[in-house]
Formats: C-alpha cells, structure tokens, sequence
C-alpha cells in the first residue's frame, strides 16, 4: 500500500527558500516525516519532486496503477495549473492538498487553487506539520 507525496515547483529549496515563511526544515525532512507517518499505518510513500508540470502530471498517472492516494503540494502550480487538477480527476484517487503557508494571509494571487476542487482534504498554514496530518487524514480515507 503506497502513497504518493507529490511536492512542486521550489519545494527542492525547502530550509532555505524564505525561512520565515516555510520554515527551516529541509525536503528531506519532510519527507522523512511522512515516511514514518505512513509506517504507523502500514503505508509506504513514493517521494516526488519535480519543478517541471509535465513531471508531476506524469507520476500522478503512473500512481494510478501504483498508488492507493495522493498527497500533493502544487507549489505555485496551484494557482495556474488546470492540467494538474485534470490530472487528479482523472485517476480517481483520493488526493490531499497541503500547503506549508496560510496562503489565504497571502498576496491575493495564492487564494485561487484550481486543485481544490478536486481534492478529498486541504490541509493549509499547519506548516511541515501539515504533512504529517495529511498522511493521517489519507490513511483515514482508507480506512486504515
Ligand atoms: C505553497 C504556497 C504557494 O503559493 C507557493 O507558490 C509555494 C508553496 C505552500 O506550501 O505554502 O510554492 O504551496
């Protein structure tokens, strides 16, 4: 049973890119985080980054036959991309939306997401945390 942890455009910089608004811990990190989330119950994750749309459309349908649900942070890819929402419609997956930042105290540009319409959960401003709580949230959807 396995999870794909989809993270988007600059989420590589992560511990770097603007501390003060995403914090100090690293991709890495963050991905460890959901790794040991998902341990608990019985799920793997497949890490993802890409800072390349077609990249991140291609692994949300190779999950369809590989995966049992999505957790995704687009990046800025949330406020512009119609393709990445299609994509999570058309595998039929139960996706989470996370973002580290409370977008919605932001630039009125990153209150938009084309991919909230299609996700099961949004988790928004729990900072890295917010993966954690996205793993738990998909295992629930799933019933574990
Ligand atoms: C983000 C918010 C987006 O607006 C921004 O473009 C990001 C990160 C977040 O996690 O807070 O790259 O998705």
């Amino acid at each position: 049973n396995t999870i794909l942890l989809l993270n988007g455009p600059n989420l590589n910089l992560l511990g770097t890119r603007e501390p003060e608004i995403y914090g100090h811990d690293t991709l890495a990190d963050v991905e460890q985080l959901a790794r040991d989330t998902a341990a608990a119950y019985g799920l793997e994750v497949r890490a993802v980054q890409s800072n390349h749309e077609g990249v991140l459309i291609d692994a949300i349908h190779e999950a369809r036959t590989t995966a049992a649900g999505i957790i995704m942070n687009p990046g800025a890819f949330t406020h512009t991309s119609v393709a990445l929402a299609d994509a999570i419609s058309g595998v039929r997956l139960p996706a989470i939306e996370v973002h580290i930042s409370n977008v919605h105290k932001r630039e009125a540009f990153r209150h938009h997401s084309y991919i909230s319409p299609v996700a099961s959960s949004i988790i928004i401003g729990a900072g890295v945390h917010g993966y954690k709580l996205a793993v738990q949230q998909l295992a629930h959807l799933l019933g574990k």
